[in-house]
């Protein structure tokens, strides 16, 4: 399945810099939070970001324009329905994922992809509250370049590694999910 869509939960640190991440690599985003405040905080740290690369001559103009294009933020959970992949990026606490993982099933579309960038909880409990623990992975941001991909929890769940951070060297930059090897493969630019 190709990757195209992608949503990501949470725009704190990590969830804004993953949507981030994700809209300058071509992938349409919807970055989520829970009220209007926190999505406006996250939002803007992003648009600063951006602004910085362009003042700093390595991003145009055109291409904020083109990011900014590609990122909507939302406090509503049903703008995931036709992502390919929602990346979980909301506090540390295992409450909150078991009760956002289920939420996430049932209105994400079937087949799709649900990561999670926990740092050091439990993934296969995470998937196990699913209808698709088998594509229930555990996202890694790692800033040191090193391609990894290690299986984690259920035999269908994948930690994966980035390689990079900031849009030029992106794990996700072609990303495709194998049915029939249950793989998640992706390739990097970088
Ligand atoms: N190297 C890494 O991959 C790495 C590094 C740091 C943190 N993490 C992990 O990333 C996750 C996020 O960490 P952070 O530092 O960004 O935290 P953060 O506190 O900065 O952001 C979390 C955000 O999630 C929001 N949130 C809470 N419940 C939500 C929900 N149901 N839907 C949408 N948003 C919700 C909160 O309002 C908050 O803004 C944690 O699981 C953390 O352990 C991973």
């Amino acid at each position: 399945m190709a990757i195209r869509n992608v949503g990501v939960a949470g725009c704190g640190l990590m969830g804004g810099g993953i949507a981030q991440t994700c809209a300058q690599s071509g992938y349409e985003t919807v970055v989520r939070e829970v009220n209007q405040q926190l999505l406006d905080k996250g939002m803007a740290r992003i648009n600063e970001a951006w602004d910085m690369l362009a003042a700093k001559g390595k991003i145009t103009r055109g291409q904020v324009d083109e990011y900014r294009a590609r990122l909507h933020g939302t406090l509503d959970l049903a703008d995931f329905a036709d992502c390919d992949l929602v990346i979980e990026a909301v506090i540390e606490n295992m409450e909150e994922k078991l009760r956002l993982f289920p939420a996430l099933d049932h209105i994400v579309k079937p087949g799709a992809l649900l990561l999670t960038n926990t740092s050091s909880l439990n993934v296969t409990q995470m998937g196990a509250v699913t209808k698709r623990p088998d594509k229930v992975c555990g996202l890694h941001q790692n800033r040191a370049r090193m391609p990894l991909l290690s299986k984690q929890g259920h035999p269908g769940a994948f930690l994966i590694r980035w390689l990079g951070w900031g849009g030029q060297h992106i794990a996700l930059r072609s990303c495709s999910y194998s049915h029939r090897s249950d793989e998640l493969g992706y390739r990097t630019d970088g």
